[in-house]
């Protein structure tokens, strides 16, 4: 089959992956609504195109936090690459930097972040879990900066595991040998074995649950990179978060994968621009699967988005080329959406696109 959208693809994952492995990036929490309606909300929002504006060739450079980006998308983190092909986080790195963009690496790499900044050849961004023990998530944050990373997202959603029922049942657990390899040295490296899901287990052992504004200031004030904080969903959170010294704001319910019924992450962006009023960086993940999707979450406010599943899609069906074409595929989506709208450059894509 010809892949052609980003649906293709997820539908040839799944077709290659083992069901546990695909189940678990696939899923959301409990009955998957908000799951769903991250992507649901976008098709909701039409775009108000303008004609006859001789555009020519459309330009989708931009950059976030003083960083040229090539396309205004960058990988979103996402645990245990290695499920989706062999050369996991190596081959997600490579295909960042060859379109341009951005890989934000996960604390729950299968790969150590040393060998994913030597691949990447660039910059990367790093997820961060804040674990109960302090100083090895200091010990993750020294690391990071001394392996390249040009910034931390520290994930703030996640106090506890979301219930993803299609874990529990198939009780997801890494194959034999895979392991995190951020924390190799450490207890951590593992996932104990559980009855249901083994990373709801780990996070209940290894992840600060009582994760607080005290973390923040924290974490800003060791970090020598800009951090950015992920999960957020209320314009206070947002609001609070750049008083507290964080450089921006990931706007994200974690893929509908924590609490189900939250609000779908691009139906609340517009009051979290609103609020932040131009203070950090500002950027959305949740649910994009199209060029357009991209168009209306910049028109909201945002200055760019992260692609999660999509980009996993891309690497169960071909590991770098897979991702690689995946962000060609919205690249060029993207781009035939700014023309169609008769926008040129990704600063004219305004309120007014969504009728604002
Ligand atoms: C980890 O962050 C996950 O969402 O599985």
């Amino acid at each position: 089959m010809k892949l052609i959208n980003i649906a293709d693809y997820e539908k040839a994952a799944q077709a290659k992956m083992e069901p546990m492995h695909f189940d678990y990036y696939a899923s959301g929490a409990d009955d998957e609504i908000t799951l769903r309606e991250n992507t649901a909300a976008f098709g909701r929002i039409p775009l108000h195109y303008r004609v006859l504006r001789g555009i020519e060739q459309v330009d989708t450079r931009t950059s976030v936090l003083g960083e040229a980006l090539a396309l205004p998308i960058l990988i979103a983190p996402t645990g245990f690459q290695k499920l989706a092909h062999p050369l996991g986080e190596l081959a997600m790195a490579r295909a960042a930097t060859a379109a341009g963009t951005r890989l934000i690496l996960s604390t729950a790499a299968t790969t150590p972040m040393e060998e994913v900044a030597h691949a990447a050849e660039a910059p990367f961004w790093f997820q961060l879990y804040l674990y109960k023990d302090r100083a090895l998530t200091h010990a993750l944050i020294e690391r990071a900066q001394a392996a390249g990373c040009s910034a931390i997202v520290l994930t703030v959603d996640t106090p506890v595991l979301g219930q993803r029922e299609r874990d529990v049942r198939n009780g997801f657990t890494l194959p034999p040998g895979m392991a995190l390899g951020n924390l190799m040295s450490t207890a951590g490296a593992h996932l104990p074995t559980a009855d249901g899901s083994a990373l709801a287990r780990y996070t209940q052992e290894y992840f600060k649950m009582s994760l607080s504004w005290e973390d923040v200031a924290w974490l800003c004030s060791v970090s020598r990179v800009p951090v950015l904080l992920k999960g957020v969903c209320h314009p206070e959170d947002a609001v609070q978060g750049v008083e507290s010294g964080a450089a921006g704001i990931i706007v994200s319910n974690h893929g509908g994968r924590q609490l189900d019924t939250a609000p779908a992450t691009i139906t609340v962006l517009p009051r979290i621009a609103a609020a932040l009023n131009g203070r950090g960086a500002l950027l959305l993940d949740g649910g994009i699967r199209r060029g357009s999707d991209v168009v209306k979450a910049l028109a909201l406010g945002a200055q760019a988005v992260c692609i999660g599943r999509a980009a996993l899609w891309g690497l169960a069906v071909d590991g770098q080329a897979g991702v690689t074409a995946v962000l060609h595929l919205l690249r060029t989506e993207l781009e035939r959406t700014m023309a169609l709208c008769g926008v040129q450059r990704i600063e004219e894509i305004t309120g007014e696109l969504v009728g604002e």
